[in-house]
């Protein structure tokens, strides 16, 4: 079997038609999709993200999976197909699969990502790091991926038939509160009654520390928001100065969520060749471009149990910053 499979992932015109769209709304109402902060150079930067002190989630995500690995796997009864949405560079994964393979002969991995080049170094790696773990990377959207993940081991009689399904990362967050329930709907209506969903979210805190983890003192997450701009450029031939815009991350009380912006210092215009057009700017102007909402374990219950799932057990760290919930899909 060939160890990587691409499908329909980010073509180029999805993003001018979004550009168009985003672009072309009055003052302070411009947009654009955070799904387009992972192109390559997105990706590794949002890995650099990972590394920074002040983003907590990461590292309190990957403690989590450190101290309860084992207890996570003690839930199931038999052998499972890993399958992880938004895999990354599958970091953290690394521990969960080399904890599954103290307990399951093989393992089967089917990691799920639209950025194709890391995906396919993941995959490499992996399948060379671990001599019983079968990798098959999967280039594609979440449900278009999901969708390939099942045709593969519904084609494949030696994985198990019963999925684990990950999405780690605090992903959730980034989603609006009926995208977050349709989107574990759909994904609940893809597996089957008895199988296992380990999804990561965030937790409400302290403003200053939310705040700081989007505001790093080495400029990460500024560069990463920026990104978006020179992905124009490099894409859709845009004349974007990343000198005339800054990164702005702050936390909306009301809405218990960090909002992230570009703000444009100048009054200005900007070409975009392969869109033949322009779009204008006044200063200070905002074009927002990603919302991390943050959750009360109340409030990720009520989405969890609207989507057909059942809280099997929440593994949260010793400051309750961050918490790992297991859950299984219903009947
Ligand atoms: C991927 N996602 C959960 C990250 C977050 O925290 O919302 C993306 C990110 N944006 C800025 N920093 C990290």
């Amino acid at each position: 079997m060939q160890p990587f499979v691409s499908r329909n992932i980010s073509l180029v015109e999805h993003l001018a038609r979004d550009i168009v769209d985003g672009l072309s709304e009055e003052t302070n109402k411009k947009w654009i999709k955070p799904r387009y902060l992972y192109d390559q150079i997105g990706s590794r930067l949002y890995e650099r993200i990972c590394d920074q002190p002040e983003y907590y989630p990461f590292r309190t995500e990957t403690g989590i999976l450190k101290r309860f690995g084992h207890r996570i796997f003690k839930f199931m009864n038999g052998d499972v197909t890993v399958v992880e949405l938004g895999s990354g560079n599958s970091a953290k994964t690394r521990i969960l699969l080399s904890t599954l393979l103290e307990i399951q002969k093989r393992v089967f991995y089917l990691p799920i990502d639209v950025s194709q080049e890391i995906l396919l170094k993941t995959t490499h790696d992996l399948n060379r790091e671990f001599t019983r773990l079968d990798t098959f990377g999967i280039a594609a959207d979440y449900s278009e991926g999901i969708r390939e993940a099942c045709n593969i081991s519904a084609r494949n009689v030696t994985m198990p038939e019963k999925k684990f399904v990950l999405f780690l990362g605090s992903t959730i967050g980034n989603f609006e509160y009926q995208e977050a329930v349709e989107f574990l709907i759909s994904l609940r209506e893809s597996m089957q009654a008895g199988d296992f969903l380990l999804l990561g979210f965030d937790l409400q805190k302290d403003v200053k520390v939310l705040e700081d983890a989007y505001n790093d003192r080495l400029g990460f997450t500024a560069a990463f928001n920026l990104n978006l701009l020179s992905r124009i450029n490099r894409e859709l031939g845009g004349e974007f100065s990343l000198t005339n815009f800054r990164h702005l991350a702050f936390y909306n009380t009301e809405h218990h969520r960090i909002e992230m912006n570009l703000i444009s210092k100048t009054t200005h215009e900007v070409y975009v060749n392969s869109l033949r057009r322009s779009f204008s700017f006044i200063v200070n102007e905002r074009i927002h471009t990603e919302n991390s909402y943050k959750f009360t374990l109340e409030a990720m219950r009520n989405i969890i149990e609207r989507s057909g799932f059942r809280i099997a057990e929440n593994f949260l760290d010793h400051d309750n910053l961050y918490c790992v919930s297991l859950m299984v899909a219903d009947n």
